[in-house]
């Protein structure tokens, strides 16, 4: 039998958490676009940054200094609203991944409801593609979401991790296998009818290895666990430490 090809997996990293943390003095320091150079030099693959509504941390001018100043892909994570679609076309992201986003909400709790959602998320994927962007939907473990994901027209998913973080802070193995299997199963069935796989949420230096070694996923975006383990090893070392982590699952050198 031939032997199974792996593919690449990149390490896309949110940079939201550097802003939050300069906002909570309202100044310019820490500033996310010289945070996402350093993790550039260490290593990553791409920046994510979520504009949000209340833009409680990154705010537009980060979004377009950082597809102005940094080299590698931009992913602009947002929710599907027109006045996201105007700073879209004026930012010019390389990919755009479409969130829920609900204002009292800490952070994304869910994935979006495709199915539920179909006739306003398909024109709304239309009209990002048209701007030249690359969309990924950002989804829960569920056969119906993935299905209704690739009937948008979509290239890209972006399974949600959550509910496994949730089951490896509880330590609960039975949990934890259940909801890895959910994240597993999703990546088979949305590469098989071809959907390029990324996921992300609550990944940590703990949990990163099993997801890493799921051979359809490609992608992981990680970004609250790596600017919280900045303070104690650094940024820079951080990143390297997560994408060896990373590779070790993938080859099998250590997991
Ligand atoms: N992917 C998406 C779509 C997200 O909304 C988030 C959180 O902003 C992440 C990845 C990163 O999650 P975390 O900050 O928990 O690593």
């Amino acid at each position: 039998m031939a032997p199974e090809i792996k593919k690449p997996l990149r390490l896309g990293v949110n940079i939201d958490h550097i802003a939050t943390i300069r906002n909570a003095r309202g100044g310019a320091h820490p500033d996310p676009v010289r945070a996402a150079e350093l993790v550039a030099c260490a290593g990553a693959d791409g920046i994510t940054a979520h504009l949000r509504e209340d833009r409680r941390h990154i705010v537009d001018d980060d979004m377009r200094r950082l597809k102005e100043e940094i080299d590698l892909p931009l992913n602009f994570e947002m929710a599907a609203t027109a006045e996201m679609l105007q700073l879209v076309s004026d930012v010019k992201p390389h990919g755009c991944c479409l969130v829920p986003e609900n204002r009292k909400e800490r952070t994304t709790e869910g994935g979006l409801d495709v199915a539920g959602q179909h006739n306003f998320i398909a024109p709304f994927v239309r009209e990002l593609t048209d701007i030249g962007a690359r969309v990924s939907l950002f989804v829960d473990p569920e056969t119906s979401q993935i299905e209704a994901a690739k009937s948008t027209g979509a290239p890209v998913i972006e399974i949600h991790t959550g509910a496994y973080y949730e089951a490896t802070a509880a330590t609960d193995p039975a949990r934890i296998s259940a909801e890895f299997e959910k994240i597993k199963s999703a990546a088979e069935l949305a590469d098989s009818i071809g959907l390029e796989v990324h996921a992300g949420h609550g990944l940590t230096f703990w949990n990163v290895q099993p997801v890493a070694a799921i051979p359809q996923i490609v992608e992981l975006n990680i970004g609250h666990f790596l600017v919280g383990e900045a303070v104690f090893m650094g940024l820079g070392e951080a990143v390297k430490e997560m994408k060896r982590l990373m590779q070790d699952a993938r080859t099998g050198a250590h997991y």
